[in-house]
């Protein structure tokens, strides 16, 4: 439970920093725990709700983020901008248009855009973006400063404008670094700021650290705090906060990763109760490398998570009323799948295009097997084609199977202990979907996803695709 975590009704205060956090940090648990459910229940920052109440809301089925106002229980869900339930969006109350479909932003005489962690692979995309708009002053600011690996991009971005770009380093986690920075390159007010500096930290529950939260929180939190407190800002600035989809639909090993990211919806928000047009961009994966490595990328396109070209993603982000939003691309459906492993699928349901609710409902749970006496189908329905591998042969099966789930689990030639659950052998839960994709592709069989991540072994795997066959043959 956390109290004022989250923005419900428009009576409520800026999100409490360390709730908001916590709460993101939390839903990443459900990943980690396949097999415990997860609740969140935000309580209101002011007023102790009752008993019964707080209850009440725990109990309601299947909701996964609650949270309790006055008499009302809301449930959270991601909703398309321009359209909730059909109908166009509402219009926020403290939406702040960046408005940076306006040639202008960025490219007065004097305009300065500041983007730290300029040097990233997002934030070379943003410094092109600003060049290409006719931008006058460009500022990247990393711990590294202009190094070889990027002097051909910067090249090409100083080429096509005219926009000086320059390559300040500084350690934006270190106060007396940015006053430094701004000391020897602020001389009037910033127009535009770009916060994309990041230090990814992948760790699981348990091997959390303080070290570790501080190594998370250094440049995309406090060194954002000391960029903002430090550097003048014109009246008009737009300041833009890189979050991640991962503050809002977790994954494994990124707790602190998405409550570092959480924590910029938060202070974004914050400006904007300040008067500043100010917005956190929750980004899904952009078609460059980014913090994730080869392995990371690989799990979350794994996911139905589709990487996007970054004109579109700055195109989307950028045009039009902007206030907090995610910008991703996904085959959502995927998606839907795999978060509602995890207890999460209500939160984006309203995405998925839609299908027959059997068949999303088929897609995430195992069959159960249930007792059908073989025999001739009825007249009315058409036999089953037998398919391959049938259970009349189940040791020619199982090696088809194990041949697909060594190709999922990268084990070259080997074979594995086929009595003890597949997850203590390390098959993780976005490696059992791509298990029952290929088992599905090759074998047209339903693999029981739900049974691996319950604890079962290879064998009973096996066992419970041969019975869910003998009653599909069976009709
Ligand atoms: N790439 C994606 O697909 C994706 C998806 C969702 C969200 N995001 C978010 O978008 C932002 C940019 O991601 P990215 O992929 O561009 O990351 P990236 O390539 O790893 O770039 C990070 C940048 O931050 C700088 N930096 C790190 N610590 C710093 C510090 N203490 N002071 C100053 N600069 C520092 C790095 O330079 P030095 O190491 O030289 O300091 C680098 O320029 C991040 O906030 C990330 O969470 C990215």
């Amino acid at each position: 439970m956390t109290a004022a975590g989250e923005h419900v009704v428009p009576d409520d205060p800026v999100p409490h920093l360390f709730h908001a956090a916590a709460n993101a940090g939390f839903r990443c648990l459900a990943a980690e725990y396949p097999r415990t459910t997860f609740r969140h229940l935000d309580l209101p920052a002011a007023g102790t709700p009752s008993a019964s109440a707080v209850i009440g809301a725990l109990h309601i089925a299947a909701e996964p983020e609650l949270a309790l106002r006055g008499a009302k229980v809301y449930a959270k869900r991601l909703a398309y901008v321009d359209a909730v339930d059909g109908r166009p969006a509402p219009v926020l109350e403290d939406a702040a248009p960046l408005g940076f479909d306006d040639p202008a932003i960025g490219s007065g005489p004097d305009d300065h855009v500041v983007i730290i962690g300029g040097t990233g692979k997002l934030g070379l995309e943003f410094c092109e973006y600003f060049a290409t708009r006719g931008a006058n002053r460009i500022t990247l600011l990393s711990r590294s400063g202009e190094t070889a690996s990027i002097a051909g991009r910067l090249r090409h971005i100083r080429s096509l404008g005219g926009a000086r770009v320059d390559v300040v380093a500084c350690d934006v986690g270190d106060e007396a670094s940015v006053l430094q920075f701004v000391y020897d390159h602020v001389t009037d007010p910033v127009d535009v700021v770009v916060h994309a500096a990041v230090n990814y930290v992948d760790a699981e529950s348990g091997s959390i650290t303080p070290d570790l939260v501080a190594a998370a929180t250094r440049s995309k939190v406090v060194g954002l705090m000391h960029v903002l407190a430090a550097t003048p800002l014109a009246p008009r600035c737009r300041v833009v906060l890189c979050s991640s989809i991962a503050a809002t639909l977790g994954g494994r090993g990124q707790i602190l990763y998405a409550a570092g990211n959480r924590m910029l919806d938060v202070l974004a928000r914050t400006l904007r109760e300040q008067g500043m047009r100010a917005a956190s961009v929750q980004w899904g994966l952009w078609n460059v490398q980014g913090p994730l490595d080869t392995a990371g990328v690989d799990r979350v396109e794994g996911a139905g998570v589709i990487p996007m070209r970054p004109a579109d993603a700055l195109s989307v982000a950028f045009t039009g009323a902007t206030t907090d939003t995610i910008v991703a691309a996904a085959d959502w459906a995927e998606l839907y799948d795999i978060v509602s492993l995890f207890g999460h699928g209500p939160l984006i349901a309203g995405l998925v295009p839609e299908r027959p609710p059997a068949q999303l409902a088929s897609s995430v749970l195992p069959t159960t097997p249930s007792p059908v006496a073989a025999g001739s189908p009825t007249a009315s329905e058409p036999a089953t084609p037998e398919r391959p591998a049938a259970s009349a042969d189940s040791a020619v099966f199982a090696e088809l199977v194990v041949t697909e789930l060594n190709r999922v689990m990268g084990i070259d030639g080997g074979d594995i202990d086929r009595t003890v659950p597949l997850v203590a052998l390390g098959l993780d839960s976005l490696q059992a979907l791509d298990f029952r994709r290929r088992v599905k592709s090759e074998l047209d069989r339903d693999l029981p996803v739900e049974a691996i991540l319950g604890g079962a072994s290879f064998d009973e795997v096996v066992r419970l695709m041969d019975v869910g066959s003998e009653t599909a043959v069976g009709g």
